[in-house]
């Protein structure tokens, strides 16, 4: 599905945030991505995102090297990538139900798909009631789960979420630990970056950490799957 060969990322001259990082994440296969604040998971997102370009190695998106494509030649790519960013990226001028199904009106969907489908959706996050407020009046823990609505809304093919539960109680990390699971199920391949360790327990798949921008270890789960 995606790939990185010998990858690293820098945004200055001086220190790589990522360091000489190759891994191939499968087709259908679900992980996570580790490691102490600063270690690179951010960073290692913007790269699978094909938002930020490699200082070197590079980037295989579904058979493409990615690396030196046109912004143009980018986009019918980012459209199979569904991303949660860290800090949400929500639009304030648009309204929660315009923030999800913007994605579906740049396919251009007809109003009665994407209606059902925004519904739909936000009332499962539990944000039925918040539809047409803005995203600047909604607490943070409701932007957050806006901001995952938006990313899964289109049903992409590679799914990516930084730190998708850090706002959220329990009850309601569980629930978009599950939706994952439903879309993994699906046959979505996703990746989520975490500090979280009692969901990493509860929703088992291997785990990839990063350390100073080196991907260090492998979890066993892993290994064990590579070894058949
Ligand atoms: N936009 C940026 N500009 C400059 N340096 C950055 C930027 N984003 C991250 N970094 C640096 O890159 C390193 C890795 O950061 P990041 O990928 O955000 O790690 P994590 O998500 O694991 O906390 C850190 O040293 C951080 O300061
Ligand atoms: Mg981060």
């Amino acid at each position: 599905m995606i790939e990185l060969v010998n990858t690293s990322l820098k945004y200055d001259k001086e220190n790589a945030a990522l360091r000489d990082v190759s891994f191939r994440f499968e087709k259908g296969s679900y992980h996570y991505i580790t490691g102490p604040s600063g270690a690179g998971k951010t960073s290692l997102i913007r790269l699978l995102a094909l938002s930020h370009p490699p200082f070197q190695g590079m980037v295989r998106f579904m058979g493409h090297p990615v690396n030196y494509l046109e912004r143009a030649s980018l986009i019918p790519l980012r459209q199979k990538i569904g991303v949660v960013y860290q800090d949400y990226r929500l639009l304030p001028h648009l309204t929660v139900f315009e923030n999800v199904a913007l994605p579906l009106r740049i396919q251009r969907r007809s109003n009665k798909e994407i209606r059902n489908n925004v519904e739909e959706l936000l009332h499962w996050v539990g944000l039925g009631e918040h539809m047409h407020a803005y995203p600047l009046t909604i607490s943070g823990g409701e932007q957050q789960r806006v901001s995952i609505a938006r990313s899964v809304v289109t049903q992409p093919r590679l799914l990516l979420a930084d730190e998708p539960t850090g706002n959220l109680d329990d009850a309601v990390a569980q629930k978009i630990m599950s939706l994952f699971e439903q879309l993994y199920k699906m046959g979505t391949t996703i990746v989520v970056a975490t500090h979280n360790q009692d969901l990493i327990t509860r929703y088992s798949h291997p785990e990839l950490r990063l350390n100073k921008g080196k991907l260090e270890k492998v979890s066993p789960a892993y290994l064990k799957l590579g070894e058949r």
